[in-house]
């Protein structure tokens, strides 16, 4: 009998390290090098049988695949992604399995994350999540996303990392290294082009080729090359006329020719239509196709019918497909099980190391909009009478919004974390309007009555000496929420009418708001604070209520621009179907390279809130500001000192726009930034240092990226709008 080979290192070199942050664990402690790997996968591939290689490329369950038990070779589990380690799913349908040790810490959304501008807080994000992944022994998890910010009415957008490619490789590449230091793999999603939610499974995007290399691949590209992202997944959309999980241009030519991929790519759940595409056009693993499991004996659609399963294996027979293809898929996947099975630590779960990693970073997102006569922060101190009204200040934020809904250890609400910050004040609360209980897949007609919640809230506010309004969205269908886009710019749930009651009656008026997209305030000027507070996870009602009291002062800047009205968003602009949401499953992306602030910079068109915008408690001066350049890097520098009378942190940063270039072009483009922690009377360097080659454009008649000679501006400031120098540079 062939004796086999220990392919798999035992389970006793993991338990050493138990309990041990695998961020410290060196490469040389036991673990088989890349060559090794390699050197293994070919004694084994040729053991393999086709239904063998062919049972890896596809699900066994909801959210697994198999190995090959004769041979020991492990199953792969795969989870959800991308906040934290979503709840155990059933086997063989959707329902949770309702487990009693699977709830785990809730880190910021990806949008809040990107709005630290903070690439060390992105990396301690990935190092936590992947310690939870471990714990729950998932080799995959499903994120992080970084499809580009185009519509506000995105559903997904709060999964991802905000409008600027530059900004969001930034951010990608750490919080790839963090998790993949743990041994767990990341899954990118969704590539590419998946910018809406609706019709997400049948609408062709039809965008030029320059739109997207410049903006919505570089941050794919910066997750595969630097990043070394061990699996990608692929979106449900169309591109070029072809499901973008079995894409021949997206995966074949570009991921995994031009950038050499060499891990997995992964079908989102659902998203295979063809065999002979997935088959050829660069699909390795195929997910949620619709069955139910195993259930073939019942006569119901089974695993033996995903497109890579029998279909497959019988066109291979009938050599109808190649076997290489299948080698290939193959030798990716025992890639991804040896790279993921090579000597980790367990990983550990919700532990205090974990809820700190997710306030440390909730606490460097929170955005100041506004603080009209520093109003903010409050003293909590005084014995006021706080009206806090809204229906977010006491509701879960976290076990919503589709795939990426968790069951956390716990999550401090709004009210909870101000009533603790707050003990002196007299505090009463009123909801102001409902929008029913957390639904994914329809929106519940709320049955109170609104009106009256109104009146009850308006009353309140007139008897306070303070409000403090905590609305927003909810991540609700349709309301920053998976499969359904927002039906209109304007806050749900007549929220604006009632800003704009209390407003009436209380001038004294604080709004903090929940969302992972921009929203009209037809208010603003009646309010003197307002705050943005994203979806912070488990430490929210805490990181609020500091910031309210001043413990925390806000540095978040904003990922995205905040148009006035929705027609000033680029594609909105052209009030036109065939370019949003797309019409027989067509769309046409007609505003080109011009997304976010390239748009409102390059119209001329005043945005309510810019890009990389956010106020402090306390005050900066840049001087010193110094632009030169060689021909290989523009460098900056300035100084920035704080000159108010509490610590913050404010981040430079550095935009780059071409005088009389020979194609059009954004007035400006964010080329590097820098977050400064810089203490009260104190003062800090920036230094930031931009390859010149990435002011290249793509030219879609060479086919290249291609440096203009000639004049550039360099902008540098502490938003798009808030430019405090421009120097022009010759190259
Ligand atoms: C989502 C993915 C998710 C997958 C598994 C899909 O519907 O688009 O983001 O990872 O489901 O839950």
């Amino acid at each position: 009998m062939k004796k086999l080979t220990p392919y798999f290192l035992g389970l006793a070199s993991m338990c050493a390290i138990a309990c041990q942050p695998q961020s410290d664990q060196k490469a040389s402690d036991g673990k088989l090098s890349e060559a090794e790997i390699e050197a293994r996968i070919n004694e084994i591939l040729p053991q393999l049988s086709i239904e063998e290689k062919s049972a890896m490329c596809h699900a066994q369950s909801k959210f697994s695949t198999p190995g090959v038990a004769r041979l020991g070779i492990p199953e792969l589990w795969w989870s959800d992604g991308p906040h934290g380690v979503r709840a155990e799913i059933n086997w063989n349908d959707w329902g949770y399995a309702g487990w009693n040790n699977d709830s785990c810490t809730a880190f910021p959304a990806l949008s809040a994350l990107a709005a630290t501008f903070n690439p060390d807080l992105a990396y301690i994000y990935g190092v936590a999540l992947g310690e939870e992944s471990r714990y729950r022994k998932k080799n995959v998890i499903l994120g992080p996303g970084v499809n580009i910010y185009r519509t506000p009415l995105n559903g997904r957008n709060f999964e991802y990392m905000g409008e600027d490619p530059f900004l969001a490789s930034t951010l990608v590449v750490p919080y790839i290294h963090g998790v993949q230091s743990t041994g767990t793999a990341t899954s990118v999603k969704h590539y590419a082009l998946n910018n809406q939610e609706d019709d997400r499974m049948g609408v062709n995007v039809q965008v030029s080729e320059r739109a997207l290399r410049e903006l919505y691949l570089p941050a794919f590209k910066a997750a595969v090359v630097d990043g070394g992202a061990w699996t990608i997944m692929g979106s449900y959309n169309r591109y070029n006329n072809q499901h973008c999980c079995h894409n021949e241009i997206l995966l074949m030519d570009i991921l995994k020719k031009e950038w050499n991929f060499d891990g997995v790519v992964v079908s989102d759940w659902g998203g295979v239509h063809d065999t002979k595409e997935a088959a050829r056009f660069g699909l390795d693993v195929e997910m949620g196709s619709f069955t139910n499991g195993l259930d073939a004996q019942l006569g119901n659609f089974s695993w033996d019918d995903y497109n890579l399963a029998k279909p497959y294996i019988n066109a291979i027979k009938k050599g109808e497909l190649p076997v290489a293809d299948l080698d290939d898929k193959a030798r990716r996947i025992l890639r991804l099980n040896f790279r993921t099975n090579n000597g980790w630590g367990p990983g550990r779960m919700t532990c205090p190391d974990h809820m700190k990693t997710a306030h440390d970073v909730a606490q460097e997102a929170v955005t100041l909009l506004k603080n009209e006569g520093a109003v903010l922060p409050l003293d909590p101190a005084k014995k006021l009478t706080i009206a806090v009204i809204g229906e977010n200040a006491t509701r879960t934020l976290v076990k919503a919004g589709g795939s990426s809904e968790l069951k956390p250890k716990y999550e401090i609400a709004p009210l909870d974390g101000i009533r603790n910050e707050f003990p002196n004040a007299n505090i009463e609360y009123a909801t102001g309007y409902t929008s029913g209980p957390a639904f994914y897949g329809f929106a519940p007609a709320p049955k109170e009555d609104q009106a009256k919640l109104k009146a009850e809230a308006v009353e309140l506010a007139q008897k306070a000496d303070l409000v403090i309004y905590v609305g927003g969205l909810n991540k609700n269908y349709q309301q920053d929420c998976e499969g359904g886009d927002r039906t209109a710019y304007e806050l749900p749930f007549n929220q604006d009418a009632l800003i704009s009651a209390l407003a009436d009656v209380n001038k004294n008026m604080v709004v903090v708001l929940a969302s992972g997209n921009a929203y009209s305030m037809p208010w603003i000027d009646k309010v003197p604070a307002v705050v943005q507070a994203w979806y912070l996870g488990s430490e929210s009602g805490n990181v609020v209520a500091e910031v309210l009291c001043g413990k925390i002062n806000p540095s978040g800047k904003l990922p995205f621009s905040f148009p006035v009205k929705l027609e000033d968003s680029a594609p909105h602009s052209f009030n036109d179907p065939m370019v949003y949401p797309g019409v027989d499953h067509q769309e046409i992306y007609k505003e080109d390279i011009l997304v976010g602030y390239r748009w409102h910079d390059t119209k001329g068109i005043k945005p309510l809130f810019p890009f990389g915008f956010g106020l402090s408690y306390t005050t900066f001066d840049v001087k010193d500001i110094k632009v030169s350049n060689t021909a290989s890097n523009i460098n900056v520098s300035a100084n920035i000192a704080n000159t108010g009378n509490v610590n913050g942190a404010e981040v430079l940063q550095v935009y780059v726009g071409k005088v009389d270039s020979k194609v059009a072009r954004a007035q400006k483009e964010l080329k590097g930034f820098q977050k400064l922690a810089v203490n009260k009377g104190a003062s800090a360097n920036a230094n930031i240092s931009i390859p010149v080659e990435s002011l290249k454009f793509y030219n879609e008649e060479t086919k290249a990226w291609e440096l203009e000679k000639g004049k550039y501006v360099v902008y540098v400031g502490t938003s798009s709008a808030d430019i405090l120098s421009t120097t022009e540079i010759e190259l």
